[in-house]
């Protein structure tokens, strides 16, 4: 039996502009996906998850999938679960040379599903790491992140950038423009994280991003824009860039707030995301934006006061706040 847990993540800067070859800064956080994964002496999957958000559910199946489970799943979320479950053993299978192998497997996830926080990527890469490891293989963090971005951009149908993936194998802060993917150093940034209860449809949001992207140029000039200003951001977070500039979390908060805008302008924003970065600004946080591919789901803010996580305890629409610490540990494997 091996276990592996993987972090989730928030974006600082440049999501949906990443996927089109602009750079972006997610961090990895202190909220976590375990995948227990046993080998069987057949060739079924047999996948349990107790705490997804969702009531919980058992699925066993024997071969591949194919990303799109056609056993009977409980629900929409559920299903994208499997999908990303599914696409994992096929990784793994793969880069074990062990095609017929099957598996128990138990996920448990303290990271809510398709809210923005990095879920299906914690999964798959702890689910890649527990099945290669249970086969005998063990993968480098960057083998893993690049596995795990092929099985997450096969069940998003191709619309996936590295970000999501590369940051939860890896861990810490991380800059990802196209196929270029590294760690980088961070000051330590006091996030504070609203979450409305809901969930978007990542491959649905970026596909309508793309949409208005070739309709208008001015969407276009959005994502450039979008990439411009995770460039301006980069700088304040290099230390030695950077040195004896400003209030640097000040600053950094300021272009939160820009990219949480032009993000609305893309339309992936919502009420509720709006209703809590407003409540977070209004109590004095740095700054505060949608996180992930946006529709529902969690803000981001900036905040070393404890003011911004009591102002959304109380604010109508968010279900739960909390503080996110910076993961340092990407994947690991748990004893
Ligand atoms: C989703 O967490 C982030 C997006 O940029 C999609 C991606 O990068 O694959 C919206």
């Amino acid at each position: 039996m091996t276990v592996s847990s993987a972090p989730g993540k928030v974006y600082l800067f440049g999501e949906h502009a990443v996927v089109y070859g602009e750079p972006a800064v997610p961090c990895a956080i202190e909220r976590r996906a375990t995948v227990t994964v046993e080998i069987r002496d057949d060739d079924h999957v047999r996948v349990e998850a107790s705490d997804l958000s969702l009531d919980g559910f058992t699925v066993e199946y024997a071969g591949s999938t194919g990303g799109r489970p056609d056993v009977d799943v409980p629900a929409p979320l559920v299903e994208a679960a499997m999908g990303y479950i599914d696409a994992a053993v096929e990784q793994a299978r793969d880069a074990a040379g062990a095609p017929d192998a099957g598996f128990d497997i138990t996920v448990e996830s303290s990271i809510p599903l398709g809210a923005g926080l990095g879920s299906s990527a914690a999964v798959t890469v702890a689910g890649i790491d527990a099945a290669t490891r249970e086969l005998g293989r063990k993968l480098s963090p960057r083998e893993l992140a690049d596995r795990a971005y092929r099985a997450e951009a096969a069940v998003q149908e191709g619309q996936a950038s590295r970000a999501d993936t590369f940051c939860s194998a890896v861990g810490g802060a991380v800059r990802v423009e196209g196929d270029d993917c590294r760690d980088i150093e961070a000051p330590n940034l006091p996030f504070v994280v609203g979450f409305d209860g809901g969930a978007g449809d990542t491959g649905e949001l970026v596909a309508g991003v793309r949409a208005l992207k070739e309709e208008y140029d001015f969407a276009a000039d959005t994502v450039a824009t979008i990439g411009d200003l995770v460039r301006t951001g980069e700088r304040i977070l290099d230390p030695v860039a950077d040195a004896g500039a400003g209030d640097r979390l000040a600053e950094l908060g300021r272009l939160m707030n820009f990219n949480h805008g032009l993000l609305e302008s893309l339309g992936v924003s919502s009420r509720s995301l709006d209703s809590m970065v407003w409540a977070a600004r209004e109590a004095g946080a740095h700054g505060a934006k949608l996180t992930g591919a946006g529709g529902g789901g969690c803000i981001v803010a900036l905040d070393p006061t404890p003011e911004t996580l009591t102002a959304l305890q109380f604010t109508p629409g968010c279900e739960e706040a909390f503080r996110a610490e910076l993961a340092t540990d990407g994947v690991r494997r748990v004893e």
